[in-house]
């Protein structure tokens, strides 16, 4: 127990270096060469009342830059309202962000304030803006400009007070002259643009936010985790992190979920699916392998730069077919348990593996 007790002191003490060390703002962890000048840009820009836009591959953290920017911005205290573009079909995303008046169509039984209202004197949060249509690009544009809005149906404007952050993965500068993107609104939002770099090119972070994840996870699952292990640690600054931060995160809580309670996380818990149980029939004979093959296999997935996520899709869909829709059969033959098969699936379905 007092050993137990003494190892549980150690790593809390571990966990607090680790933290000291991080330079990231807010929750966010982070501590690497090309990560550190990314949030001094944030920090400057603060204070200051201009729009933001971030620049990234999808998953890299662009939600979490805006979130930390808001934060330590003095309109703290105001809303921080986020709307992604992509997910708003077009003949809705005019209503989203700037209201309706009652009657304006039918079905507008009530009158609503849009998305900049709503994030009045505070941030909003314009995600994957490069997906706007046209239409709905002029109109941003208009209240960048202006400082007003009008809501559908009505006449009258409003003034709105907003502090815009707009995020995107796609090039605007190479959207501009094919003509997907108006060139004036670019300008307009292109005024402090920050990039935030892909996990492969920041690999030092890793360790800080594996720290990070396992504990989140250990707690969220209220289940006792021995850490990680060298060589597994290893797995991950090798792979290159198609789906950044966000895939690193899944591929953790996944280890959490399976590794058994108390021991620390090896490769077969990160990559159930290059599936280890050697009395499981095997999905395809180069997965029908002894444990000391995995290292490689890993190193075969490494090497295709296939995300993980999309393997796993496809391992997990074909031992589900396999065992004709039975998921107990299905989970027995990728070596794990119904319930975890389920979550799995489920996850996926909802879409958060996939995002
Ligand atoms: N620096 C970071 N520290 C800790 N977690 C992070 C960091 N950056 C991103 N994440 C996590 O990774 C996931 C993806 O981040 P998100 O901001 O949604 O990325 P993006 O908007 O670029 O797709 C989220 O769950 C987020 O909490
Ligand atoms: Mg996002």
């Amino acid at each position: 127990m007092a050993e137990q007790l003494l190892a549980l002191q150690d790593e809390v003490n571990h966990l607090r270096d680790s933290l000291q060390e991080d330079t990231g703002i807010g929750d966010m962890v982070g501590a690497s060469q090309p990560f550190i000048p990314a949030c001094d840009m944030l920090r400057k820009v603060a204070d200051s009342h201009v729009t933001v836009l971030l620049l990234g591959e999808t998953g890299v953290g662009k939600e979490m830059f805006a979130r930390a920017l808001h934060s330590i911005s003095p309109l703290a205290k105001s809303p921080f309202i986020a709307i992604n573009c992509t997910t708003i079909p077009e003949e809705l995303i005019e209503s989203e962000l700037f209201g309706v008046e009652k009657g304006a169509y039918t079905g507008a039984h009530q009158s609503r304030p849009g998305r900049f209202e709503r994030a009045h004197s505070g941030t909003l949060f314009l995600d994957e803006v490069g997906e706007l249509s046209m239409n709905a690009q002029a109109k941003l544009l208009r209240v960048l400009q202006e400082g007003e809005i009008e809501r559908v149906g009505d006449t009258r404007t409003r003034k709105v007070d907003v502090r815009v952050v707009a995020a995107t993965n796609v090039d605007l500068q190479e959207a501009v002259p094919a003509g997907r993107f108006r060139s004036d609104l670019y300008y307009r939002l292109n005024i402090y643009p920050v990039i935030i770099p892909p996990l492969r090119e920041r690999k030092d972070d890793i360790e800080l936010l594996v720290t990070r994840f396992l504990e989140k996870y250990t707690a969220r699952h209220g289940k006792r985790v021995n850490g990680i292990t060298e060589r597994a640690l290893q797995a991950l600054k090798d792979y290159n992190w198609p789906g950044n931060i966000r895939e690193l995160e899944n591929m953790i809580e996944r280890g959490v979920i399976i590794v058994a309670v108390g021991d620390a996380i090896d490769l077969k818990d990160l990559f159930p699916c290059l599936n280890i149980n050697k009395d499981a029939p095997a999905l395809h004979p180069s997965l029908n392998r002894e444990e000391g093959d995995v290292e490689s296999l890993v190193g075969q997935v490494i090497d295709q730069s296939t995300s993980l996520e999309e393997m796993e899709t496809l391992l997990l869909e074909t031992a589900v077919k396999k065992a004709k829709g039975n998921l107990s059969q299905a989970a027995r033959i990728l070596g794990i348990t119904r319930p975890q098969l389920a979550y799995r699936l489920k996850k996926r379905e909802n879409g958060s593996l996939l995002e």
